[in-house]
């Protein structure tokens, strides 16, 4: 190599060099953006953060700042009518604007280049040295490597994708990032910028935990879970589960998004979800009674959720196993179809065998008293074991099935709604009461005899008293439920229709 390339080689190389220290270093330092009173660390129009953001979503403008952790998420959100905005300057994304053709066809401009001192000082060096074509090449790769959107660089990145026609719903949100993103839902300034065009309409329950909502959002409803601030580690675990873990499934609650919201100095906490005209299944049963084919559907619908949120899948699509730790008729909601979905992961522990932990939370919740297994109340349960986790939820889900074939009508008798132990029991009962019932005297719910006059309920309910042995691990796993379920499934279909050929 000629001298002079060389030369322009060691001086690209030099100043490239400088500019990533320069850049590198701007890392420690905090900017100051522009933002909205009020909304998190925003003080007086402004906060302080690594990266300022200008945001666009619906009609919906925010600025704001952004940590060094989550910038490249959201930075590189591609979403139907979001326009992004990032970048490293001071009070650099208050004058930002979404440009004119936002709602006209995506635009093909790349994202533009501030950093002009780069570009003159390159083509400075590339005039001089024409006949460096080997630096050329050095300085062409470097920037291949290093990509055209890269925020670390003080690149301004903007992407736009802009909408065809009508409002999208937020199946097809889910859709385009169950494609292009992560998987594990939307990124989280879209959660943020969803949970805050949401209109509350009525609330449909109220609790200890909090309140639930029906809000509408874009025309479609939604449920809104407002967790009491009491239980903001309910939201905490719940929000970190469904946004680190896949767990998109027909018999799972299916989440929408995350908000923290702080409204005169008190935080709200938000969680959106698909809302279920029917309710809970606690709810349900109050007024409905069943057949025992759809008794069967509802307990197999249940059971499929628990053997998805018990299995892990070690696959592309990898999700760790989790344990409910608070299974419970409130907690599980009925769908239209008749099938049913598990709520409230708040109280959840999660496991993977495969990265060998095993997470348990830090939330001071206990799962409901009347749905306990004998090992919680007396305290003998190995917490340190996931499995011990799994055979509790599976004493739950006897008691679940046990409330379920109450209200399933055979010979034309059907009982009258009772919580689990309702008999043996008070209301609201503690600890001790529980525990005298359940480990001291050994106590099973009782079964009606008219469940043994009929196929599928005498098989649901052998199912339930495998449930509920004392000893945790001689109790079914969820997979052996669903399993005896669904071949219960098979043979009522082949029977009905057997009698439809003989009729
Ligand atoms: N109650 C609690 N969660 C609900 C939901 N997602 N839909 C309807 N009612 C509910």
């Amino acid at each position: 190599m000629e001298r002079s390339s060389l030369l322009t080689v060691v001086l690209v190389w030099a100043f490239l060099w400088i500019s990533a220290i320069h850049a590198d270093s701007k890392d420690d330092e905090k900017l100051l953006c522009t933002c909205e009173n009020g909304k998190g660390t925003c003080m007086n129009g402004t906060c302080k953060g690594h990266i300022c953001f200008y945001s666009w979503v619906h009609g919906h403008e925010e600025r704001g700042c952004f940590s060094e952790v989550i910038y490249k998420e959201q930075c590189y959100s591609k979403f139907e009518r979001l326009f992004m905005h990032c970048c490293r300057e001071n009070l650099c994304n208050a004058f930002t604007t979404p440009p004119s053709n936002i709602n006209g066809e995506p635009t093909p401009t790349p994202p533009e280049l501030n950093r002009p001192e780069l570009w003159i000082t390159l083509s400075l060096l590339l005039l001089i040295t024409t006949a460096s074509m080997c630096g050329l090449v050095l300085f062409l790769r470097f920037r291949r490597a290093h990509g055209r959107n890269d925020v670390h660089g003080d690149h301004d990145v903007t992407i736009l994708k802009v909408p065809d026609g009508d409002d999208p719903t937020y199946g097809d949100i889910f859709d385009e990032f169950c494609t292009s993103g992560s998987g594990t839902g939307l990124p989280y300034l879209v959660q943020r910028t969803m949970a805050r065009q949401i209109s509350l309409v009525q609330c449909v329950g109220k609790g200890r935990y909090g309140e639930v909502w029906r809000g509408t959002w874009m025309g479609e409803s939604v449920a809104v879970k407002i967790f009491s601030s009491r239980d903001e580690q309910s939201w905490f675990r719940e929000t970190e589960i469904y946004n680190t873990v896949q767990l998109r499934h027909d018999n799972i609650l299916g989440f929408i998004a995350s908000d923290m919201t702080s409204k005169n100095s008190s935080t709200q906490l938000w969680l959106v979800t698909h809302f279920h005209e029917l309710g809970s299944l606690y709810d349900f049963l109050q007024y409905s009674s069943l057949e025992p084919e759809s008794c069967l559907r509802m307990c197999l619908s249940v059971a499929c959720g628990l053997v998805h949120l018990h299995t892990e899948i070690v696959s592309s699509q990898e999700k760790p196993a989790i344990a409910h730790r608070d299974l419970k008729s409130r907690n599980i909601l009925v769908k239209r179809n008749g099938q049913c979905c598990i709520a409230d992961l708040g109280l959840a522990v999660i496991h993977s065998q495969s990265h060998d932990y095993l997470d348990v939370g830090n939330n001071p919740r206990v799962g409901t008293k009347r749905y306990m297994a004998p090992e919680v109340l007396d305290e003998t349960i190995r917490m340190d074991v996931f499995e011990s986790y799994k055979q509790t939820d599976i004493w739950a889900l006897g008691l679940v099935f046990w409330e379920i074939s109450r209200r399933t009508i055979v010979n034309g008798i059907v009982e009258e709604y009772c919580p689990p132990f309702f008999d043996m029991v008070p209301l609201d009962p503690s600890f001790e009461e529980m525990k005298k019932v359940v480990c001291v005297d050994q106590q099973k719910p009782s079964l009606h005899n008219r469940l043994h006059s009929h196929p599928i309920l005498s098989a649901i309910a052998k199912i339930m008293k495998e449930c509920w042995y004392q000893s945790p691990p001689a109790r079914l796993t969820a997979l052996r439920v669903r399993k005896t379920l669904s071949k219960l499934d098979h043979d009522s279909d082949f029977s009905i229709e057997k009698l439809k050929r003989d009729i």
